[in-house]
């Protein structure tokens, strides 16, 4: 049966798995919004971190969250983050950014406080959802659900390739080390954790390029929705 309804297509999968670029593509082929969710608590650490908060104490960020107020602008290529009105998309993706993001996920109350700004997202004619928990709590109704993954060796250099191309320097071995210990405390979390949905088509992405995954992706989502 033809889908016509809009709907939520949730990519899940820890970072430099290559679900942020490929939400995007899905995004664009299917002229559906985007949803960025790692964006959002990257966009929460940053707030937490300019404010001078301790982010080892849950109650302290919440208090710096109080008054968090975001956007995200169409750039070019791609959507523009502003925290209080300043364009701080170089900001959340430092490696800095990133480890307080990771930490500040674990907070039971930061994840509710984001929750509604995520699910507010969902929006005709549908959405692309890309973060670690997409199909399992924010969207557990979506129609089509992908966990990808890929192996530490291949996400640290995929990530130092980001990084080095957007002229921030790197390590490789130091990436790794980061990757590894962040996938651990996003897996073992007990808000949330990095599972797949029972319902998610798993792909390893390791031996396969962006256009092999796209194609792929895309059939399923042809198969589901036709
Ligand atoms: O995908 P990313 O690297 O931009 O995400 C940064 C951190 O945010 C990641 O370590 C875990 C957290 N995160 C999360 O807990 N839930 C999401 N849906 C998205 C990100």
């Amino acid at each position: 049966m033809s889908e016509t309804k809009p709907y939520v297509i949730a990519i899940d999968g820890p970072g430099g798995s290559g679900k942020g670029s490929l939400a995007l593509r899905l995004a664009k082929i299917l002229g559906f919004h985007l949803l960025d969710s790692g964006a959002i608590y990257r966009l929460a650490a940053l707030k937490a971190l300019k404010s001078g908060t301790n982010i080892k104490q849950e109650i302290d960020v919440l208090e710096a969250l109080q008054d968090f107020n975001i956007h995200f602008e169409s750039g070019e290529e791609l959507t523009i983050p502003f925290l209080d009105g300043e364009d701080v998309a170089a900001q959340i993706r430092l490696e800095s950014t990133g480890d307080a993001a990771s930490v500040i996920a674990q907070y039971s109350g930061v994840r509710a406080c984001l929750l509604e700004r995520q699910r507010q997202c969902f929006q005709p004619p549908g959405l692309v959802a890309d973060g670690r928990d997409m199909g399992t709590v924010v969207f557990p109704d979506a129609l089509i659900k992908f966990f990808l993954y890929a192996s530490v060796e291949i996400r640290a250099q995929r990530r130092y390739n980001q990084l080095i191309s957007m002229g921030i320097s790197a390590n490789i071995a130091q990436l790794q080390a980061d990757i590894s210990e962040r996938d651990e405390r996003d897996r073992n979390r007990s808000e949330s954790p990095l599972v797949p949905a029972t319902d998610a088509l798993v792909v390893d992405s390791s031996l396969l390029d962006l256009d092999q995954v796209t194609e792929l992706m895309m059939s399923h989502i042809h198969e589901v929705t036709e």
